[in-house]
């Protein structure tokens, strides 16, 4: 694809071919040098543990560019730290920071073309993933991995932008269970997500709320994102075991603290819902994506919101985009620049 037919300001959040990809291989105990590839395709064993045991986990993190021409990798580190807590928990090894950002700087760099300028709303959308490429029928891990790390222009991951969504609450689900993988990035959380997704959207929602596995009291997880309110002056936020803590959450968590909300991170009862003057929901994809209504498909009972984003959602997703596209400074210090 030529970056100048790219129609910046209509991306979805969808796959785009860039030019490049970095790859590196660990065996025999370690990580190998990072190669740069053209290809889009893996060649691997059929028997790998990826394939067949889910040995799988990835990433997701964006840079955006500036007004002042400069591009901005959003808290790399945090998706590290993440990638490697993923790792550990699925017996792969973890990446050492110098490798990733070697990896990161390198990608970005090679497919400059595939930023999206500044005033567009789009980004560059940063997947690292690894895998398990050994070969094993038993249920076992590999002691081979292959770490890739792509990018891609995007716009917002729900074709509304920033506008209110209309959600399902679904009771005959489960993303993760609460000693399971939630807290995990890996492909099988996904995996399990699909069919109750795509039942949301066929049902006419945008992406589905999850309870928590044991009690189906409290709020979990909503869809590839996670769960926040606003009441009373407070961001009140799930805690949860088996959700994934979101980056996009913690930030918001500091930004409404530093803009005078009290931060609760607890469990939320679904009674609750009627009690809050706005919800959301938030992640790298989703950014913020204000809510309009929820509606339990079990119990039929709907909880309703304003049908604009609400007064504390626009104030957190305007102060969060200004850091990441540099119109504010950088207090908290989130961002690294970025040769691109
Ligand atoms: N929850 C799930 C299940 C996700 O897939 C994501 C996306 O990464 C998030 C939450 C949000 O996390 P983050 O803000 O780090 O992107
Ligand atoms: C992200 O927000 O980075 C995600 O990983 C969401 C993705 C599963 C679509």
């Amino acid at each position: 694809m030529i970056s100048s037919e790219i129609e910046w300001n209509k991306l979805p959040f969808a796959y785009v071919p860039t030019d490049y990809n970095l790859r590196c291989r660990y065996v025999n105990g370690k990580w190998g040098e990072l190669e740069v590839s053209s290809s889009e395709h893996i060649h691997m064993h059929m028997s790998a543990t990826a394939l067949h045991y889910s040995q799988e986990v990835f990433e997701g993190m964006k840079a955006f560019r500036g007004s002042d021409g400069k591009l901005r990798l959003f808290r790399w580190r945090d998706n590290l730290a993440r990638l490697n807590l993923s790792c550990d928990g699925l017996l792969m090894p973890t990446v050492p920071e110098s490798l990733f950002e070697k990896a990161l700087r390198e990608v970005i760099r090679l497919n400059t073309r595939f930023v999206p300028p500044y005033g567009t709303g789009a980004s560059l959308y940063v997947r690292p993933l690894m895998i398990g490429t050994g070969a094993r029928i038993g249920v076992d891990s590999s002691d081979e991995f292959l770490l890739v790390i792509f990018v891609m222009p995007v716009g917002p991951y729900f074709p509304t932008g920033f506008k209110t969504v209309d959600v399902q609450m679904v009771r005959d689900y489960d993303r993760a269970a609460p000693l399971g993988t939630g807290r995990l990035k890996t492909g099988g959380n996904y995996a399990a997500s699909l069919k109750p997704a795509k039942r949301a959207h066929d049902e006419g929602f945008k992406t589905v709320i999850y309870l928590d596995a044991r009690e189906k009291k409290y709020i979990d997880e909503c869809g590839p994102a996670n769960f926040f309110a606003i009441k009373e002056n407070k961001y009140i936020t799930p805690d949860s075991t088996s959700i994934l803590q979101s980056i996009t959450n913690m930030s918001l968590c500091t930004l409404a603290e530093d803009m005078g909300l009290t931060v609760e991170r607890r469990r939320v009862p679904v009674e609750e819902l009627s009690e809050f003057n706005e919800v959301g929901a938030c992640g790298t994809a989703a950014v913020i994506t204000p809510i309009r209504s929820i509606q339990d498909r079990e119990t039929g009972a709907s909880y309703k919101y304003d049908e604009q984003p609400g007064p504390w959602c626009k104030k957190l997703y305007e102060r969060l985009q200004a850091i990441q596209y540099g119109n504010q400074p950088d207090k908290f210090g989130w961002t690294t620049e970025i040769e691109g």
